[in-house]
């Protein structure tokens, strides 16, 4: 981690430990004295909160593994097992299932945040690029993931999605060969899927330990998007961050809660309690709410443009619409980092979301009547954001004055003075 190490190991043991590993120094210095800016507000949370989730999926995923069979004849009738029959097993299904759905609530908020703030702005871009390679694992894995307990929506999700590929001339058959393990989803697919969902969460963990890594070095950004100036502007990461962290997961904690125990069928699809048939096609095949919006996206491109036919087109925009956020760091122009100063930004900002919203609503309708026609107008703004919005604004827009510094935006410019009171029981003032 970048900076100067203030660890002082306690007793002769830790003096030994830190001489030759000095991972409770690496710990102290990250998680201890760490400054952070010191008007974090709860949207900055969700990292961390982020963090407690991936534990959380690995952690039931594991036990979930020990009972699950990965065969088609018996994944459908173990999951049911489990649940009825394995000790706490319905509760490490129901933790496993709604914790991916919580996971996806945390990480497009954490998203959403760093947009707001602009966090993603130089010297961020390779935290943000992290984050978004991070993004991608984690839909490939929930993919895989829905894929195993074999039901209607798990055989046949698996089926359209895979189909995609085909939509690449010469390279997408081998393509959907491979990820099927032959001609069609069958034991061959759910082995591969069951094999590569235990793995990937192992490399999300290692990308998000370089995310972290890049936090480090470069800093948190703040509500302001004003840089840190002075020890003034921090605080040490213990106990500040680390209280509001625990106070936000205590709370995302207490809604995910509520899912598991009183409605743990509620994300859930009821068509994947019905065994996959691969001769009985479901009336609506659609995938988890977390990919509503670019099952839209994929399903509004009806027609052929030019030589690219109407499928491979859809498919184009889909995994366009994640490319694009890699470019987010240089399509943003504007000098000012944070929406808060940016007032026109912060319409398009709310469009964006709005945007993102009703193309999620979208995705769970049939495609047919007025939807896709809908859903194109929705695709061609979520493009136009990035593609214009973005680039155009910030050199046409004029901001609001920003603070400063941090210290002033939160005390005020007079007020630092006059409140000796609360700067002296601020714990970067004590020793
Ligand atoms: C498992 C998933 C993830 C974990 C565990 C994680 C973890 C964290 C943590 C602990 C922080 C610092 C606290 C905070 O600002 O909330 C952070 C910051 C950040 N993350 Fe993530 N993250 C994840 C996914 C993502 C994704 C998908 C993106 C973007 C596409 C992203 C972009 C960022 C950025 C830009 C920051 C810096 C925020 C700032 O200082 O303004 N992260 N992340």
């Amino acid at each position: 981690m970048s900076g100067h190490s203030s660890y002082v190991p306690e007793n002769g043991v830790m003096r030994w430990l830190d001489a030759r590993l000095p991972l409770p120094r690496l710990l102290y210095d990250s998680f201890v004295a760490y400054p952070v800016p010191r008007n974090l507000n709860y949207a900055y949370t969700f990292g961390g909160i982020l963090a407690l989730f991936l534990g959380l999926q690995i952690l039931t995923g594991v036990v979930l593994a020990m009972h699950y069979a990965s065969s088609s004849a018996l994944a459908f009738h173990s999951v049911e097992k489990i649940v009825r029959d394995v000790n706490w097993g319905w509760l490490l299904r129901y933790l496993h299932a709604n914790g991916a759905s919580f996971f996806f609530i945390a990480v497009y908020i954490h998203i959403f945040r760093g947009l707001y703030y602009g966090s993603y702005k130089q010297p961020r871009e390779v935290l943000w690029i992290l984050g978004v390679v991070i993004f991608l694992l984690m839909m490939a894995t929930a993919f895989m993931g829905y894929v195993l307990p074999w039901g209607q929506m798990s055989f046949w999700g698996a089926t359209v999605i895979t189909g995609f590929f085909t939509a690449f001339p010469l390279i997408g058959d081998p393509i959907q060969q491979l990820l099927l393990g032959g001609f069609a989803v069958d034991n061959a697919t759910l082995n591969r899927f069951f094999a590569l969902h235990y793995l990937l969460p192992f490399m999300i963990a290692g990308v998000v330990i370089l995310h972290v890594w890049a936090l480090h070095v470069v800093g948190q950004t703040n509500p302001t998007g004003v840089e840190v100036k002075s020890s003034k502007d921090t605080v040490p990461f213990t106990p500040h961050a680390t209280i509001k962290d625990g106070f936000a997961m205590i709370v995302f904690l207490a809604c995910f809660a509520y899912f598991v125990f009183y409605i743990p069928n509620y994300l859930g699809h009821p068509d994947n309690y019905i065994a996959a048939n691969s001769l009985k096609t479901p009336a609506h095949i659609v995938p988890e709410w977390y990919f509503l919006p670019f099952y839209a996206m994929l399903r509004a491109i009806t027609f052929n443009i030019g030589p690219i036919d109407s499928k491979l087109g859809g498919v184009l925009v889909m995994f366009g619409s994640i490319i694009v956020l890699f470019f987010v760091p240089w399509l943003d122009t504007s000098r000012v980092r944070s929406t808060a100063y940016r007032p026109l930004y912060r319409i398009f900002f709310w469009l964006l979301v709005a945007d993102a919203i009703i193309l999620g609503w979208l995705g769970s309708r049939p495609a047919e009547g007025i939807y896709p026609i809908l859903a194109l107008i929705g695709t061609i703004y979520y493009f136009s954001h990035f593609l214009i919005v973005l680039p155009v604004l910030g050199l046409v827009e004029t901001p609001r004055k920003l603070p400063a510094s941090i210290t002033e935006a939160v005390l005020g410019r007079h007020a630092a003075p006059a409140m000796p009171s609360a700067v002296a029981a601020s714990p970067e003032t004590k020793g």
